[in-house]
């Protein structure tokens, strides 16, 4: 990517200095980026699980990467093509910052789970570089810098994980060029509960099978839809949001991808699941529910369809994460 060609526009010129760590250490939050209608443009923050980026100052320059746990191995040490290494490296090139970072990343999320994992390792790694260095820049000022972590994991510099790792909470991505983001109140009792299956689906693979034209119809339903989760969330009407929870677009063409998908769709909407779908390009599946009880539940019931298809699965069930990444030492 391509940083926006207007970046000027909300880069402010000013920075209040903090004191300077030698080290750092940053949590940052899985997404579910779509929330079904919404492609690349809706996201969400979850509590768990989520990534860690430790962070030291060295004598030399740019960014190493030391260390990365949780992988069994799969991710390079080359900064260069590590979302987090390549996200701060883009911070410290595009201010001008003369200094040298050694990372350790602790995964601690699956790889290729629809869970945003990439995009927490991004959002970990420039929170960390700026905080480390003393600097205040805010969310939308670092998010340019954590698209490009996106742009290297798939080609594309999409913003809905990015976004809410970033921000917290549920996210709107109104524009890319100019990049303006929304955050979009929700429900204070709101829970979703993810399911993860163990199969892996790439988002380059889960992108490159989309249309690249749609029927004005469909677009239609899918703006619809759109507006009228925006509403809901605002307005609480768990009604209006169990309404808008539908794709017409992309769900019908990435569900081939996963086994067991629509079962347990109808299992979670029989257990009194709101509605939900896809979780950013997959496998994951994500439910909203009106309480905690109701995300069990609905988590049970897709578990269940996943032992009968003898698939292994981890679920999560969290509130949406108000906070974005968090310095833990
Ligand atoms: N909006 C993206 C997609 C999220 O669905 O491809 C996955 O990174």
């Amino acid at each position: 990517m391509p940083f926006p060609k207007k970046l000027s526009t909300f880069v402010s010129p000013v920075y209040i200095l903090l004191p300077m760590p030698e080290s750092i250490k940053v949590y940052a939050p899985a997404t579910v980026a779509n929330v079904t209608c919404g492609f690349d443009v809706l996201g969400f923050a979850v509590n768990n699980p989520g990534d860690e980026v430790e962070l030291k100052l060295t004598s030399k320059p740019g960014v190493t990467i030391k260390r990365i746990t949780g992988d069994n191995g799969r991710l390079s040490l080359d900064p260069q093509k590590n979302t987090a290494g390549i996200s701060i490296f883009k911070y410290l090139q595009h201010y001008g910052i003369d200094k040298g970072v050694e990372m350790t990343l602790h995964k601690k999320m699956p790889l290729g789970s629809g869970l945003g994992s990439s995009a927490a390792s991004s959002a970990a790694g420039v929170f960390a570089i700026s905080r480390l260095l003393g600097r205040t820049e805010t969310a939308i000022e670092l998010l340019p810098f954590a698209m490009e972590g996106e742009f290297i994991a798939c080609g594309s510099a999409h913003a809905d994980n990015v976004g809410p790792a970033l921000f917290g909470g549920f996210v709107l991505i109104r524009s890319y060029d100019p990049l303006d983001v929304v955050k979009i109140p929700t429900p204070e009792n709101l829970f979703t509960t993810i399911l993860h299956p163990q199969i892996e689906v790439e988002t380059k693979d889960a992108r490159n099978i989309l249309p690249r034209f749609i029927p004005l119809k469909d677009a239609i339903v899918q703006w619809g839809n759109v507006g009228g989760l925006i509403a809901g969330l605002m307005l609480k009407d768990l009604g209006l949001i169990s309404r808008s929870l539908q794709d017409v677009i992309i769900e019908p063409k990435r569900a081939i991808l996963l086994p067991g998908f629509y079962e347990a769709k109808h299992e979670a909407l029989q257990a009194g699941a709101l509605g939900g779908g896809i979780s950013g390009s997959g496998p994951s599946i994500f439910q909203l529910s009106k309480d905690e009880s109701t995300a069990i539940k609905v988590g049970e019931a897709m578990e269940a369809v996943y032992k009968d298809l003898g698939i292994g699965c981890e679920v999560y069930i969290s509130r949406v994460n108000t906070d974005g990444p968090v310095i833990l030492g």
